[in-house]
């Protein structure tokens, strides 16, 4: 082994990593295999499995009936929505909307927003270089209804800047939708200061933090955003999604809904029956992280903030040392690299090789027990800023609080011998 890659003295030893890969099964049913596209989607603890099992088993019916079965899917379901108030720090229970994923919910929000917008002073959508495609398209199909975008570039560096944001705002901007880190890179976002800039001239919010919300504490308060949308099955729980709004964003928003319906959140924000197993799961990933931090700061009144300070501290050696090993292998990393204040980024690395094509370099190391990601990752205008080809894009691993450095030890090994060959 190349003695550059022994462990980073700067990784949190006292994560207690053995547990948290024990708590989740499918680490030892899969073992050896070293997920490294977790950004794709995670795996779920023990207890998640448990809910879910246990809502199918227990109270599979439908809420709003007057018998205990269905009081039991009332309970769970409003349990949930404070759990996830808490995980965002949201004041308001009812500020948080169930549904199936973060794309239809930003299609929901942006086809409400585009109602107004027809002749309206405040036309202009800002949309950034670095989003996902769904926080991208579903705004740009709103230029039929006069929307104007104006595009926050990304710096060489990988990141979005202030100072980039601050000339495209006046009193004719509407929205900023912008991702709270960037799936390709993992370039963090500086939400507070967009919020900033973007109230100051009268503009919403819209936070996209389906990549962001795993690795790092999540803060409505502190970001101050309008709206922020979350995907189940990053966060440790089952497919679904999450929309928070702000409580006066969410009143004003012209939703589509059935007479019967509320005209009030979290009801005029959610279509139809949401899978209720599925939230149960989600509630019970909150309540994995919770113990998580309350194992980390025994004292701690605010244990899911604890468990995500923890998480991103840990992550933060993970990062360090993955970028050393990146940099053995000559690899050209996007975004946010070694040297670099390491608090910008979370641990996926968007990233080529001079001595292997994406493609080849992906299957290889699956052959080798190794799951990592290859091409655009649906950014595709951030690809083609990268200058990469939108058909072999990227290398991407994407690394989160089950991965351990001894996983990333193995993986160097198997870059260096397959530069080798
Ligand atoms: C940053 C980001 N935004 C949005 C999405 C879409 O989320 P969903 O699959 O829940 O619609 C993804 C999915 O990978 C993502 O990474």
């Amino acid at each position: 082994m190349n003695a550059s890659h022994a462990l980073t003295p700067k990784i949190d030893r006292a994560f207690p990593i053995d547990s948290v890969r024990e708590a989740f099964p499918t680490l030892a049913r899969t073992a050896p295999l070293v997920l490294f596209d977790n950004a794709a989607g995670a795996q779920v603890p023990k207890v998640v499995l448990d809910a879910v099992s246990s809502h199918l088993l227990d109270r599979n019916v439908q809420r709003g009936g007057r018998y205990p079965m269905s009081q039991a899917v009332d309970s769970a379901i409003a349990q949930a929505r404070r759990k996830i108030a808490a995980f965002l720090n949201a004041e308001d229970p009812d500020e948080v909307c169930f549904g199936m994923n973060a794309t239809s919910f930003i299609r929901l929000v942006s086809l409400a927003i585009g109602q107004g917008l027809a002749g309206a002073p405040r036309r202009r959508l800002i949309l950034t270089e670095i989003d996902h495609e769904a926080n991208i398209a579903t705004w740009l199909a709103l230029r039929v209804q006069g929307a104007e975008i104006a595009w926050w570039r990304m710096r060489p560096d990988g990141r979005l800047h202030l100072d980039d944001l601050s000339p495209l705002l006046d009193e004719r901007t509407r929205l900023v939708a912008c991702t709270a880190a960037s799936n390709a890179l993992g370039s963090i976002t500086d939400l507070a200061g967009v919020s900033r800039l973007a109230h100051a001239v009268g503009a919403e919010v819209f936070v996209d933090a389906v990549h962001y919300a795993p690795h790092a504490p999540t803060d409505v308060k502190a970001w101050d955003c309008d709206y922020l949308v979350c995907s189940g099955y990053k966060i440790f729980a089952p497919h679904m999604g999450f929309l928070w709004g702000r409580r006066s964003a969410l009143q004003a928003l012209p939703t589509f809904r059935e007479d019967f319906i509320p005209d009030a959140p979290p009801f005029k924000v959610e279509a139809g029956t949401f899978i209720y197993e599925n939230v149960a799961g989600m509630a019970a990933a909150l309540d994995y992280l919770g113990d998580l931090g309350a194992r980390l700061e025994p004292q701690s009144r605010d244990p899911l903030r604890s468990a995500m300070n923890g998480i991103a501290a840990y992550e933060r050696g993970l990062a360090e040392k993955m970028l050393k090993v990146l940099r053995d292998a000559e690899a050209t990393v996007f975004g946010v690299g070694d040297g670099a204040d390491l608090t910008h980024r979370l641990p996926t690395f968007g990233f080529t090789l001079p001595w292997r094509e994406p493609d080849r370099l992906v299957d290889d190391m699956a052959a080798e027990g190794f799951a990592l990601r290859d091409g655009h990752m649906y950014a595709p205008r951030l690809i083609r800023r990268l200058g990469l080809a939108f058909e072999s894009g990227l290398i991407r691993a994407s690394l989160c609080h089950y991965n351990s450095l001894d996983e990333i030890e193995r993986f160097a090994e198997t870059l260096m011998r397959m530069r080798r060959r």
